[in-house]
């Protein structure tokens, strides 16, 4: 299959770092023109320059915005109002016990890993529909399909995107623009480094941590390691590209098999 994004423009936000770094540099190496988004101005710039050097692809700039707010998102509009794929990646999470998690932290999980891809959606996929061709892709997590005791406020989210990105393919049906979500798996990124950290302490090593985070964590692992970035990259990529036409209203996984259900 050869994938052949030129001409086509991506937003991936939170792509400062970990899988949306991953997908922006996927895409970028695909020939697409990307934006990079994080929150920092001088973080993002600095990401942007990593990226189009990795990729060799001059197309990849930087936009600084918070999208857990509404001006965050009317500054991404404004500085790339003309976006084929948007991937809705940026997301927080963290062990919390349920009955001890605020209001204020349900809410501010809501607002970044839900309502940023629902506004920022609503900016950009009517706009795909007009031109007849898009992609929306919402970074969702096998959290979405097995709730995990240590973050249900982050399962909680990630349940949400399944049914958002199913009610907005529905929503644009026959339009040749598709929505879905990628169900990704445990992965090392810095923040998941940072969350086993938290949950075994500093004084595990990291080798350690990973593989008992794994075993006592995550056991219906069949990848018995955790995925690599690039490796939900690669799933995100292809969605992107017209070659992805028949998938629409999916949750698809690259979750190394960790949901134990055959289907989705
Ligand atoms: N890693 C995993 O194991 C895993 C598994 C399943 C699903 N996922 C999902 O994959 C996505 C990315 O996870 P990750 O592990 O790669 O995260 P990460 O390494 O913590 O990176 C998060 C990114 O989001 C950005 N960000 C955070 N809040 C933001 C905001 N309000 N506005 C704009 N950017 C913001 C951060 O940029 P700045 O700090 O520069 O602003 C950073 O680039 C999340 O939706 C997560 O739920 C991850």
């Amino acid at each position: 299959m050869h994938i052949d994004l030129t001409g086509r423009t991506a937003l991936v936000t939170g792509s400062t770092s970990g899988i949306g770094q991953a997908i922006a540099t996927a895409l970028a190496r695909a020939g697409a023109g990307v934006v990079v988004n994080g929150r920092d101005e001088r973080r993002t710039e600095d990401a942007a320059a990593a990226i189009g050097e990795a990729s060799g692809n001059p197309g990849v700039r930087a936009v600084a915005a918070d999208v857990a707010t509404e001006e965050g998102a009317d500054t991404l509009f404004a500085a790339a109002p003309e976006v084929d794929i948007l991937v809705n990646n940026t997301g927080v999470y963290g062990p919390a016990p349920v009955f001890e998690i605020p209001d204020s932290e349900w809410r501010r999980y809501f607002e970044v890993n839900v309502l940023s891809g629902v506004r920022l959606a609503r900016l950009y996929v009517p706009r795909m529909v007009e031109r007849g061709w898009g992609r929306a892709i919402f970074i969702s997590s096998d959290s979405a399909m097995m709730t995990p005791t240590e973050m249900v406020h982050y399962g909680m989210t990630k349940t949400a995107q399944l049914a958002v990105s199913r009610g907005m393919a529905q929503s644009v049906a026959g339009s040749g623009v598709t929505v879905n979500s990628v169900l990704a798996g445990p992965t090392l990124t810095e923040g998941v480094q940072t969350f086993i950290g938290e949950l075994f302490g500093d004084e595990v090593p990291f080798e350690e941590a990973e593989r008992r985070f794994i075993a006592e964590g995550r056991p219906t692992s069949l990848l018995r390691r955790l995925i690599r970035p690039e490796e939900i990259a690669n799933l995100v990529t292809y969605l992107s590209s017209d070659l992805a036409s028949a998938t629409t209203g999916a949750a698809l996984r690259a979750d190394g098999g960790v949901v134990p259900t055959l289907i989705p």
